[in-house]
């Protein structure tokens, strides 16, 4: 298939073929796309649809848990394709993602109409996440034959109020409740399909099962849930909490971030009426609380005031990320077909490379990465226990630690007191922390590492980084710690090491058990190709200087491509170098105007903009203050999305200006000159 893509103003591209992976990024990116037929083309048929969803090789999602009445259409394609839900014309299916009310609901929703409506039928949409961006402002068209996307000239989504920025911002007190306890869903389902309701979907249909006995099984297993059998033979089920408010997190590799309002809440208290049910009782929050009727009827009108309905054509397709939007169905008269498919995420291999490498990393949890806010140790001025327990109280989990920034103890202090407190379990954590340069020697590895958990007062840590690519004369513990950059006589002694023997010793930590990962700090591309030459361990991560004025494109490129994760530290840029004269005032990003002027856009600071940014380029940035206020605002940053102009001219400002850089800081302070990145 031939995709040609047709930018207002802008030159063309051509593709060859429509790949899984530019059809998933431009799902992410643009939340739902509608691929179209050319004027005067044939329209695409149920059996092209059907092959376009085989092309794309997105991963089976098994249709277990929906009200809405369906059935399986017979394709050549070895895909499912079903009737879209078949309530009766006159009846208006509220919007909703679909099965938001079972605890995995499909990422992907796809339409296609065989037969528009005579009136009416239109499939409306609304942006369900927390930030305006151009990902939801252009739905595509695509032609049949060769594929054409082009932007769309009318009606956008994105000029739209999304759902979760308004509830947040119009009922908090409601949006924090659903928050923390999730919503209780009731449904009563009849034995065989009803077709006159739009939830009418029988509970053997609903749950995939031919008998009771089964079902009750399958009920039974299913913690928190209650059922009961009503007297003329249907079934009520009140489901367990689900979550109702959502971080998305990441899809297929696409840095999403962003809270969404997903659930069916809506839907049940507009939609879930029939003979056997009553709309008003078929919601509560999860702690059984009852919801305020005001507030869901206040958000069922917004949600209507500002949804872009699209009218059906023969052979059109919606293609819909499932987790960022919402969709609707008007009324309709005459016959109408349209027809949908469901499926999951892509399937996960590739996501690390495996260019010969044996790759080792076996828990892919650390890679998926629910809260990408890190808390950074480094210079923390006052009690470092204090701060890390504050850190923790405000909600960070992730911390980066060194055995050169001296605070292990009271690191490892803080720590303890969170996990007594109860606030957070070991588990809960992901600690990090590095080995020094005086330490490069594989003997000396060990040492360091175990030196590294004694002051922690921990059994392992998450991941330890070789600190620098720079060997140092080893200085015994007893002698100085943390050792710093110069020996007993001042002095900076480079040492000849071989980094592939430094990296081995790092490889049989992770065998020890004493360090889940391994990887690497202020390495340049040439240091990881190095590393990687000799590895049986890929480096889980590489930590490196990055902000606006040192974007580092290139190396987080290849640190990417190689299968590496990437954390950036000091993303807020000069700040913490003033009070080492490594930076001046002029250098201070708080008052850049492009940074100003986003930030008052979406009513944040400057500094959440350029987290934000650092999020959205899919690095981890690793921030740290010593106020608790300013540690809450740098997490604040999940509920606005920056759109790609945004993000560019944040890019624009790089100047490849280093604060943080040996090849001029060794020479000042210690009088040896030690250039790494050049
Ligand atoms: N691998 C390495 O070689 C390396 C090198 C440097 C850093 N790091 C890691 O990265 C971490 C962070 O580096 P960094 O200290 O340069 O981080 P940063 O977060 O970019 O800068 C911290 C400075 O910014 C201020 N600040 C924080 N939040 C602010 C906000 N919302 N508004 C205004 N000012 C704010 C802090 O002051 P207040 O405390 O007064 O809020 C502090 O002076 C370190 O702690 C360390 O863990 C690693």
């Amino acid at each position: 298939m031939r995709v040609t893509r047709l930018l207002e103003g802008a030159s063309s591209e051509t593709h060859a073929t429509i790949s899984q992976d530019q059809f998933v990024s431009l799902v992410a990116k643009h939340k739902a796309l509608l691929l179209q037929c050319d004027e005067g083309s044939d329209p695409l048929s149920v059996d092209d649809f059907a092959e376009f969803m085989e092309s794309l090789q997105l991963q089976h999602y098994e249709y277990v848990g929906g009200a809405a009445p369906r059935r399986l259409i017979p394709v050549k394609a070895n895909v499912e394709v079903y009737t879209a839900n078949e309530a009766p014309p006159d009846q208006l299916i509220p919007f909703h993602h679909e099965l938001a009310q079972v605890a995995n609901p499909p990422q992907y929703i796809f339409f296609f109409c065989d037969l528009p409506s005579e009136t009416g039928g239109e499939t409306a949409l609304i942006d369900s996440t927390s930030g305006v961006c151009d990902c939801s402002k252009y739905l595509y068209y695509v032609a049949a034959s060769s594929i054409l996307i082009h932007m769309c000239s009318h009606d956008t989504i994105g000029d739209k109020i999304p759902v979760y920025r308004y509830v947040a911002d119009h009922h908090p007190e409601f949006m924090e409740k659903l928050k923390l306890h999730g919503a209780r869903y009731k449904r009563t389902m009849p034995a065989e399909d009803d077709k006159e309701s739009p939830i009418g979907r029988s509970f053997y249909n609903t749950y995939q099962v031919t008998s009771k006995d089964d079902l009750e099984k399958k009920l039974n297993n299913i913690a928190g849930l209650e059922y009961e059998w009503t007297p003329d033979g249907s079934l009520t089920v009140i489901t367990e909490p689900i979550p109702a408010v959502k971080m998305i997190e990441q899809q297929h590799g696409h840095a999403i971030y962003q809270w969404t309002f997903h659930n069916s809440v809506i839907a049940a208290f507009v939609g879930w009426q029939d003979s056997r049910n009553d709309r008003t009782q078929a919601v509560r929050f999860g702690n059984n609380d009852e919801m305020d009727q005001d507030v869901l009827g206040a958000i069922a009108k917004f949600m209507d005031d500002n949804k872009v309905s699209y009218k059906w054509k023969k052979g059109d397709v919606f293609a819909i990320n499932n987790r960022l939007v919402m969709h609707s169905r008007n009324s309709f008269t005459g016959p109408r077909r349209v027809y949908a498919s469901m499926f999951g995420d892509v399937t996960e291999i590739g996501t690390v490379k495996r260019d010969g490498v044996g790759q080792v990393i076996s828990d892919f949890s650390a890679l998926n990465v629910p809260d990408p806010t890190t808390f950074g140790m480094w210079r923390l001025g006052g009690d470092p226990s204090e701060t890390v327990y504050n850190a923790i109280k405000a909600g960070y989990r992730r911390f980066d630690s060194a055995c050169d920034y001296g605070n292990e103890v009271l690191t490892g202090k803080g720590i303890r007191r969170a996990i007594d407190d109860g606030i957070v379990k070991r588990d809960d954590l992901y600690i990090t922390t590095k080995l020094w340069n005086t330490y490069h020697h594989p003997d000396h590895v060990p040492l360091a590492l175990d030196r590294c958990l004694q002051d922690l007062g921990l059994d392992y840590v998450d991941e330890f980084l070789i600190h620098f690519p720079i060997s140092m004369e080893f200085v015994s513990f007893d002698e100085k710690y943390p050792p710093e950059w110069q020996n007993m006589n001042g002095e900076m002694v480079l040492v000849k090491n071989d980094i592939t023997a430094t990296w081995k010793a790092m490889e049989n930590l992770v065998a020890s058990g004493k360090t889940r990962f391994i990887g690497l700090s202020n390495f340049n591309c040439q240091h990881i190709r190095q590393v990687l030459s000799t590895a049986k361990i890929r480096p889980t991560s590489l930590q490196i200087e990055c902000h606006p004025h040192l974007s580092q494109s290139k190396l987080i490129r290849f640190a990417r491509d190689s299968g590496i994760r990437v954390s950036a530290f000091s993303p807020l840029g000069g700040t913490s170098y003033i009070s080492l004269d490594m930076a001046t005032g002029d250098d201070l990003l708080f008052e850049n105007p492009s940074v100003v002027g986003i930030s008052k856009r979406y009513n944040k600071t400057a500094a959440q903009v350029m987290l934000r940014w650092s999020i959205q380029r899919n690095t981890l940035p690793i921030s740290k203050s010593s106020s608790l206020g300013r540690m809450q605002e740098n997490r604040a940053i999940f509920d606005f999305y920056l759109t790609k102009e945004e993000m560019d001219a944040i890019d624009s400002l790089n100047k490849s200006r280093r604060y943080n850089d040996p090849g001029v800081f060794c020479e000042a302070g210690m009088g040896t000159f030690c250039p790494i990145y050049e």
